[in-house]
């Protein structure tokens, strides 16, 4: 059987992680989550005292960092430097409010690239069925010829509501903002992909959507 690769982009809190997640467990497929991955960067530039205004520095920093992958059940795990960041810090305020700042230097997206691109090698190592991979820029720079790539948005304020129904303080606008006006592979939706708005639709109407052709394609 083929191996499938599934880019899923859009805004903070459009659905992506319950999506891809659900992708994973129905179709067995690793699950990269590479908020996290820029998140785990971010962190660990922050402990180590630097701003996103610093760029010889941050250069410097990353090009001292080995970058290493866990595969705990169906997911994907950065470690950073040996060390595995805690969900908690990968989700606190100071990682909220500095991620968007760092993941827009070159530098930084030019240290995740490769690494995101050899996750498929990984997930075919570990024998699964392929690979979903959500983020701003995987259909279109990651992987621009994934075998289905999705975008997915939603209004910002149900966006807010969904956040803070997770009990989350995440400025989602700025941080779009931020993300879709950026000139290094800025958040949009990649010509030809899945354009879904889930504004309206429950998380189990999205994840349908989303199924509905990888099952046909798979048979399944
Ligand atoms: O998905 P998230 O909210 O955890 O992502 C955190 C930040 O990481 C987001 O504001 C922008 C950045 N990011 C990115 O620039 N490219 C990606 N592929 C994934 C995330």
């Amino acid at each position: 059987m083929s191996f499938l690769i599934i880019a899923i982009d859009g805004g903070a809190a459009a659905g992506k992680s319950t999506t891809a997640r659900a992708l994973s467990s129905r179709f067995n497929f690793l699950h990269i989550d590479t908020g996290s991955y820029y998140r785990a960067l971010t962190a660990e530039l922050l402990r180590r005292g630097l701003n996103p205004a610093e760029v010889t520095a941050v250069e410097s920093a990353l090009a001292e960092l080995p970058l290493g992958t866990v595969v705990d059940g169906r997911r994907a795990q950065i470690e950073v430097g040996g060390r595995l960041v805690p969900e908690a810090e990968l989700r606190g305020p100071a990682v909220n409010a500095a991620v968007s700042h760092f993941a827009a230097l070159p530098a930084v997206r030019a240290a995740l690239l490769a690494y995101q691109r050899d996750q498929a090698r990984i997930a075919r190592e570990h024998r699964f069925a392929g690979l979903v991979m959500e983020g701003r820029d995987i259909g279109t720079v990651i992987f621009p010829d994934a075998d289905f790539r999705f975008f997915l948005h939603a209004d910002p304020e149900e966006r807010a509501r969904r956040r803070a129904a997770e009990g989350q303080q995440d400025s989602i606008a700025e941080r779009d903002r931020l993300d879709s006006t950026r000139k290094a592979a800025p958040l949009l939706c990649p010509p030809g992909a899945i354009d879904i708005d889930s504004t309206f639709l429950s998380l189990d109407e999205v994840v349908a959507r989303v199924s509905g052709p990888i099952a046909a394609q798979m048979g399944a």
